[in-house]
């Protein structure tokens, strides 16, 4: 077997790459990432000399190097994690996150399409679904209701990735996740921007009255969902991977304060986010009873593991905020590096 995972150097793909290559010995992997400033091959670095894994550099929007790339390499599955994902991004530059998320998708289905892959698996999010009141869940039936641009361009790729199985009979699957977390998470999120600040005794800014929810997933229960729905999920159906471990966001920032036995006091609300969605919960019944999964982590441990892995991996997080680690992709690869 041989997969395609794009967006394999970030956050979420990193952790699928290495979970699969220990995993799967006999399949071989294929890590796309273009090395935008979320994209790490440090995140990585473990498992790079492994025998069933290869990285190549390349844009997903790119169709000549998405076309060769199938041709030569003949895919039989394609995980497509590359995005641009973060939403504070999206409001002040959506341009990118329409030409990565949708532009990107699209060569990516035509590719799967032109080549005959077995499944083509579209990693997606809760906020296409929109914002949530203060009851009720997401489930695969709920209308998409995207509010930012991030989130629109998310819905849009679905959108194709339905259409390209229900016109072309293409064999998809789509998973719409909530929050991840866990090791490796880029430091401008939620968890990790929280945990760095406090470390440096910086103030750490709450959006609002801080009182959004969100779902939160440890990454490695959602690498699980994943391999089970591209093993045994149903052609052109959609699966909810969601953690049921809903907090406030100042719920989280002091759950981290008080791990790292710093003061509330460092807490400094400001402006909200426009558009700001203020719920999102999933209901996962659909992958929990037709595909058996169930998460591992609960939050309290799953949040513990996290903060102490920042701990300990401070050189990772150090050469990130520094800038150091964007100036080596530069002299190794030069070219477009994304938004900065
Ligand atoms: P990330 O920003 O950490 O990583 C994205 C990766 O994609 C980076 O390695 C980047 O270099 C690469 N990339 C960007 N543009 C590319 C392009 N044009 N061609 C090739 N590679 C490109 O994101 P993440 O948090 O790991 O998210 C992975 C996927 O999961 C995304 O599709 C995201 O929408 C989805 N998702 C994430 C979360 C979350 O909590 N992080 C929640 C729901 C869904
Ligand atoms: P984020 O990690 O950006 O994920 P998403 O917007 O995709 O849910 O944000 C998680 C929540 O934390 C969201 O409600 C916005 C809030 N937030 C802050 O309050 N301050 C911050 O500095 C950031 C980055 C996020």
């Amino acid at each position: 077997m041989k997969l395609l995972v794009t967006g394999g150097a970030g956050f979420i793909g990193s952790n699928f790459v290495r979970y699969m290559v220990n995993k799967y010995p006999e399949y071989n992997i294929v890590n796309l990432d273009l090395l935008t400033y979320a994209g790490n091959l440090e995140n990585l670095k473990d498992i790079e000399n492994a025998a069933n894994y290869k990285f190549v550099r390349g844009d997903i929007a790119d169709r000549e190097f998405i076309n060769g790339l199938f041709q030569e390499e003949k895919f039989d599955y394609v995980l497509n994690f590359a995005a641009e994902s973060h939403v504070d991004r999206s409001i002040t530059d959506p341009g990118i996150f329409v030409q990565t998320n949708i532009q990107g998708t699209l060569a990516l289905l035509d590719a799967a399409k032109t080549f005959g892959v077995t499944k083509y698996l579209q990693v997606s999010t809760d906020e296409v679904y929109g914002t949530l009141g203060e009851t009720g869940y997401f489930t695969e039936d709920t209308p998409l209701a995207a509010n930012s641009p991030y989130s629109a361009s998310k819905a849009g790729a679905d959108l194709l990735v339905r259409a390209y199985h229900e016109t072309f009979g293409l064999p998809v699957n789509i998973t719409r996740c909530s929050n991840n977390y866990g090791p490796y998470h880029f430091p401008e999120k939620l968890i990790p921007l929280m945990i760095i600040n406090a470390l440096h005794d910086k103030e750490l800014p709450i959006y609002g009255d801080g009182l959004n929810i969100r779902d939160w997933l440890h990454v490695e229960d959602h690498c699980q969902a994943i391999d089970l729905v591209l093993h045994k999920g149903r052609n052109g159906e959609v699966y909810n991977v969601g953690g049921n471990n809903e907090r406030t966001n100042i719920e989280i920032v002091k759950t981290i304060l008080k791990h790292l036995n710093k003061p509330e006091s460092l807490m400094k609300f400001v402006k909200d986010r426009p558009g700001h969605d203020r719920r999102y919960a999933i209901d996962a019944t659909k992958l929990r009873t037709e595909l058996g999964w169930s998460p591992k982590y609960n939050f309290d441990t799953g949040i513990e593991q996290t903060i102490n892995w920042y701990l300990n991996n401070r050189e990772w997080w150090e050469n990130i905020i520094s800038g150091e680690y964007q100036d080596y992709v530069k002299s190794q690869y030069g070219g477009r590096l994304g938004v900065e």
